[in-house]
């Protein structure tokens, strides 16, 4: 089958910049309205706070709570973002492991339940790839102890858990407006909370963060980088490229970008990064009922293959769709699919490479944990972007290659 093209697919969905973003107040009346506004009114809450990253908006999240409750661990769960435990690890708190469900990237109640005492601080809640995952259980669990509960919603703004925004259930929620997610400002992260004295405590950290000017220059560069090149033919200069490279050399957490590092900045985002991530955000509630539509479709083809299965919603929810979580019978049977595909420029390649006790630079703080669950989660996934200008054609190519190798099963 020859797949060669010179057009990629994006790894996610992510929503194009307009270049009526960069100069918004000659076109909109909408334009006088802040990033912050927007984002409070599509999230349906009073007020958010905008970070540089996803990452720094769980720092920001974590040093408030550390100013209201005395506390020092923080549960993560054993299969979501290597950026997660490093957050931890920045704000000087202890980072626990729980596993995942073999099936499912959601804490395993009973590991979660062992875990927790009255040292816990917060437990962080995921929702990963847009899925609705159950925040309200984790609540009761948590709640049981005393901990607070952070949602990491990084990967599903706008998705919804019984009409209400993912996000706002936990004491603290949190999303990421970093390249390739639904709405970016190139790195960016939004913080929300509730409760009038947690965003107190949210808004006097975030007021010591300095500003780094060039650090923002070089933001709003690459910012306009992504104007130019998030389509189907820069797609391939801006990440195939690098992504071929990575994978010829075996380098697998390079090539998803899983190479985290300790040395992360805390910063404040600038003016113009906003006033374009407030324009874009204009079309967030089309593009998300766009490809919400294009995911139904994809679903249904996925759905019929047999033997493997796709990450669904919890019940009542109505998640947002970047890409597809796609779990296969077996290791082998994964590997087998990605070797044909991953460098193939459709956008199927994989989330996060490890459970994150199995890199090398997390490893060392959690020699002891055992997370079975979630290393067979990362073995036996992989992810299917849902990019709007991947082909009808394409998708069903990819769906051929899945079906061959689980014909056997
Ligand atoms: C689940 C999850 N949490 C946190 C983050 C960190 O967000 P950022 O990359 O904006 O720092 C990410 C990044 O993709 C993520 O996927």
């Amino acid at each position: 089958m020859k797949m060669m093209k010179f057009t990629e697919a994006a790894p996610t969905a992510g929503l194009a910049l307009s270049w009526r973003d960069f100069i918004p107040s000659l076109f909109s009346q909408k334009s006088r309205i802040s990033l912050e506004e927007k984002l409070a009114s599509f999230i349906g809450v009073d007020e958010v706070q905008i970070e540089c990253s996803g990452t720094a908006a769980l720092v920001v999240a974590l040093e408030a709570l550390k100013m209201l409750c005395d506390r020092e661990y923080v549960v993560i769960s054993a299969y979501t973002c290597p950026w997660v435990a490093l957050a931890v690890i920045k704000a000087k708190l202890i980072p626990v492991l729980v596993d995942s469900q073999s099936e499912h990237f959601g804490y395993c109640e009973k590991s979660l339940k062992s875990v927790l005492n009255h040292q816990t601080l917060a437990v962080v809640h995921t929702h990963l790839a847009g899925r609705v995952s159950d925040v309200e259980k984790t609540i009761t669990i948590a709640k049981s102890v005393g901990a607070y509960v952070i949602e990491d919603a990084a990967q599903s703004l706008g998705a919804k858990l019984h009409h209400k925004s993912l996000g706002t259930f936990g004491d603290i929620g949190f999303y990421s407006l970093g390249v390739g997610k639904g709405l970016t400002i190139f790195s960016g992260g939004v913080v929300v909370s509730g409760n009038e004295q947690i965003r107190d405590a949210l808004r006097r950290v975030s007021n010591n963060l300095p500003r780094h000017y060039l650090l923002e220059l070089r933001r709003a560069i690459e910012l306009v980088a992504y104007y130019l090149l998030y389509r189907p033919v820069g797609m391939g200069l801006a990440f195939g490229r690098h992504l071929r490279n990575k994978l010829k050399r075996g380098n697998l957490i390079q090539a998803v970008g899983d190479d985290c590092s300790f040395d992360f900045p805390l910063h404040k985002v600038g003016a113009w990064r906003k006033m374009v991530g407030a324009s874009a955000a204009d079309r967030l509630p089309d593009f998300i009922a766009k490809t919400k539509k294009i995911a139904e479709k994809r679903l249904a083809q996925l759905t019929m293959i047999p033997s493997i299965s796709v990450v669904l919603d919890a019940e009542g929810g109505e998640g947002v769709w970047p890409f597809f979580i796609v779990q296969m019978p077996s290791e082998s049977m994964r590997d087998k699919v990605l070797e044909r595909l991953w460098d193939k420029g459709l956008g199927v390649g994989r989330l996060f490479i490890h459970a994150l006790k199995d890199y090398d630079y997390l490893a060392p703080y959690f020699e002891n944990c055992k997370i079975p669950n979630a290393q067979i989660f990362a073995s036996h996934t992989f992810i299917i972007t849902n990019c709007i200008w991947l082909s009808e054609r394409d998708f069903a190519r990819i769906c051929d290659v899945i079906s061959e190798q689980v014909a056997h099963v």
